[in-house]
């Protein structure tokens, strides 16, 4: 009998990691397995969704909870409330969460809950900063899970450190969970990704750039958006790389950056970002149109997870504009520098960057097919 697993997305980076697994099963375990996706709906915007099931192939979800934006107690329990008594009606034989948003945190829940085995992919990564909502989502997520799959060796020091065990025999269970690492599924994806945005995406030209002439640059963190100095430390560091280097600066930008860039900006640094025409401020980007910008930057600056390690991907430097990153690998290899929203920090990791040539990329994240393992682990272990 084929065994049900039922997935769980809701914002638009786990929309973007699902489709390594859903891909796999239609291709290689549909007999076997049966994949239900549940859309929490905590995205919800045309191109903060949508376009992602469109462009990438994803089935498109069986439910919506239509859940919207919230306080994060009050988006969660929305999304609590809906999961339960789908799960209650599809009994799955395991809920498969991504990542570490409220939507990951909510599935996990619902699921232990009603005793359904959690699986949770992205397990194990750290940032050591709970006052991040993201950390507090991965820690919570994996001590709830009976399937732990995790991306990099670190992440799996991670939970060794806090008591798991990576060679477990025997049926897993909540109380016995498994603990894989398997490499990242984000790397599945750009790589299959990667040759279909070659020949599909149109932004280079669009935006009338050549490769090399301008840095990449997503900003969408809270403590980056919601706290108008570190807004204006790194909106007037990208000003100056600009002015200084000639290179453009485009920012596919997250709605919620877009609200608050007006009203917490001076009026002064508004003025002269939003007029610059080597400042392309487009909306955000769909997968395709974001990988063919990765290839093509000179230079990533970042707050997001997805983008450091694409960065990595595709070989470009990348400047972190958080004060850690759970993605330790490749700041220790010289291939990123974290720098906070501090402008100086901004400055100088992009000289650094900008100057250095000796870059490496060992195979840190595994060797592409990631998504295949995790799904023959699910038909052995549930
Ligand atoms: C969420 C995740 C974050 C992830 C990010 C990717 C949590 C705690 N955070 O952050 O880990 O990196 O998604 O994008 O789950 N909004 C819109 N349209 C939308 C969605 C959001 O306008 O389609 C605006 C709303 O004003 C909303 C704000 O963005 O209040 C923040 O959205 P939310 O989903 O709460 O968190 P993200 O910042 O997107």
């Amino acid at each position: 009998m084929k065994k049900k697993i039922i997935t769980i997305v809701g914002a638009r980076p786990q929309i973007i990691k699902s489709s390594a697994i859903s891909r796999a099963i239609s291709t290689k375990f549909n007999e076997q397995l049966e994949e239900v996706i549940v859309h929490t709906g905590q995205h919800y915007d045309e191109n903060m969704s949508a376009v992602f099931f469109d462009e990438m192939g994803i089935p498109q979800p069986n439910y919506n909870l239509n859940v919207g934006s919230g306080t994060h107690g009050a988006q969660t329990a929305k999304m609590i409330e809906g999961l339960e008594s789908i799960f209650l009606s599809e009994k799955p034989n395991g809920v498969l969460v991504y990542g570490d948003t409220n939507s990951t945190i909510a599935g996990a829940l619902a699921a232990i809950k009603i005793h359904i085995p959690v699986i949770h992919v992205e397990a194990g990564l750290r940032s050591f900063n709970k006052s991040m909502p993201e950390e507090v989502n991965r820690i919570a997520c994996d001590h709830m899970s009976t399937l732990l799959f995790t991306p990099t060796s670190t992440g799996l020091d991670n939970l060794k450190r806090e008591g798991f065990l990576d060679n477990s025999e025997g049926k897993a269970t909540a109380d016995h969970p498994k603990v894989y690492h398997c490499g990242d599924i984000m790397y599945d994806n750009s790589l299959y990704f990667s040759e279909v945005s070659s020949s599909k995406s149109t932004i280079l030209k669009d935006l009338g750039l050549t490769p090399s002439s301008y840095i990449l640059s997503t900003i969408h963190r809270d403590s980056n958006t919601d706290i108008a100095e570190n807004m204006e430390q790194i909106f007037s560091a990208l000003f100056e790389i600009q002015d200084k280097t000639g290179l453009a600066v485009v920012l596919p930008i997250h709605p919620r950056t877009k609200s608050k860039m007006k009203e917490q900006l001076s009026a002064e640094l508004y003025q002269k970002v939003s007029t610059s025409d080597k400042f392309k401020i487009i909306p955000p980007a769909g997968f395709l149109d974001i990988i063919s910008l990765e290839k093509n930057a000179r230079i990533i600056v970042t707050d997001s997870g997805g983008l450091q390690k694409e960065a990595f991907f595709f070989k470009k430097p990348c400047v972190i504009l958080r004060p850690q990153t759970e993605w330790v690998e490749i700041v220790n290899n010289g291939n990123a520098l974290l720098a906070d929203a501090s402008k100086t920090k901004i400055l100088d990791s992009f000289d650094t960057l900008y100057a250095k040539t000796d870059f490496t990329y060992p195979e840190l994240y595994g060797d592409g097919d990631a998504a295949s393992f995790i799904c023959h682990k699910i038909l052995e272990d549930l």
